[in-house]
């Protein structure tokens, strides 16, 4: 089965041809210097840059790979959660294709996704803890089947992904900032005290709205002369910005380890950890949950960090998991943003190969 995938939730306009399950070829524009000025993703700004760049993505991949249009089985596009006006050019450029091609079409949940892509390098352990972190989500799952994902824990405000951003605009660093305080933190003992946060508590939830402001206070207390609201003067030397960025890494990591860790005693008939999102690149997190996985004797799965990103391939490995089970969309499926409930509007296929 030949699925062809297409990502445009965010800043990133990503498609990809998975042909049962393995990678044929993918494609991938980044919107971050587009952004960059602005010191945020541009909502408007995104929708047109999909819909500048989705048909030449198009032509290129199939180009590369060698395959003609007419030669797809199944038209995967991201639905949501994300940018509405985005999402929108992804979802209509992919019913078009499949009305056009009288081909079956597939609405992906993005975050499932992110989970699914890493089915490209191991073999799934169902059921399994899915750790999702980006930079606008922090999700805890159990995951019983491609299509049967049990919400377990989310975020309450700030996703880890964004206090990264947040604070590393704070410092002057580039967005999205998270790589950055990563590198910086390598290899670096720190002897700043920042909170853990939400972890007297029994749920799995996440809320770091508390870290990233008391991250905020530390910069505005110690470096008196810096605006940390805007991101101006701040004058620290190198060793005071590595050691500020290892221990803000460290709370973060943390905290994503532990509730990690209690999802597992929650879930003991679990087989492996699968981790995914933009923040599962984090070199110090690779490293705490391998170790949590050596203590509970479980696998521990994250993509290469090239994976861990928004992408087209993560939609096409998502679709193709879905096709497998027997599931279609019909075209009048609505694109969900950020905030909004997930319908669960997945019909049996007629899809045959
Ligand atoms: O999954 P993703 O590409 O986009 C969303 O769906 O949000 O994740 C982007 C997020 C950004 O917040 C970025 O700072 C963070 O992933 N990120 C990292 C690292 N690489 C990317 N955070 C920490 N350490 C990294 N190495
Ligand atoms: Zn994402």
């Amino acid at each position: 089965m030949l699925c062809l995938g297409i990502e445009t939730s965010c800043d990133e306009t990503g498609l990809a041809l998975v042909s049962d399950g393995s990678l044929i070829h993918s494609v991938l524009s980044s919107q971050v210097e587009l952004h960059d000025i602005f010191g945020g993703v541009v909502p408007e700004l995104a929708s047109r840059e999909h819909y500048r760049l989705i048909g030449v993505l198009l032509d290129q991949l199939l180009n590369k790979s060698h395959i003609d249009i007419h030669d797809l089985d199944l038209i995967c596009a991201a639905r949501g959660p994300g940018l509405l006006g985005s999402l929108l050019v992804g979802v209509n450029f992919a019913k078009g294709l499949a009305l056009g091609l009288g081909r079956p079409f597939l609405g992906i949940n993005h975050l499932h996704a992110h989970i699914m892509i890493n089915a490209l390098e191991n073999v799934l352990p169902f059921p399994f803890i899915g750790l999702l972190v980006s930079g606008g989500h922090t999700v805890l799952y159990r995951v019983e089947s491609p299509d049967r994902f049990i919400l377990i824990g989310k975020c309450l405000d700030d996703a880890a992904g964004e206090v990264f951003d947040k604070i590393g605009k704070c410092l002057g660093m580039k967005y999205p900032a998270g790589k950055f305080v990563d590198m910086l933190s390598q290899n670096v003992e720190s002897n700043i005290k920042l909170p853990r946060p939400f972890l007297s508590n029994d749920n799995l939830n996440f809320s770091f709205s508390g870290l990233k402001t008391a991250a905020l206070n530390h910069l505005k207390n110690v470096w008196q002369n810096c605006n940390a609201e805007i991101g101006v003067n701040i004058r620290m030397g190198q060793r005071d910005l590595k050691s500020f960025c290892a221990a803000l890494n460290n709370a973060i990591v943390e905290t994503l380890v532990e509730k990690t860790r209690r999802a597992i005693k929650k879930n003991q008939d679990i087989k492996g950890i699968v981790v995914a999102g933009g923040v599962a690149a984090n070199t110090t997190l690779r490293k705490r949950l391998r170790k949590l996985g050596e203590q509970f004797d479980l696998p521990i799965h994250c993509p290469s960090p090239e994976l861990c990103t928004d992408n087209g391939i993560m939609i096409a490995m998502g679709g193709y998991f879905l096709a497998c089970s027997g599931e279609v969309h019909n075209l009048d499926l609505e694109t969900i943003p950020k905030g909004r409930k997930m319908p669960e509007d997945i019909y049996p296929s007629t899809f045959t190969e």
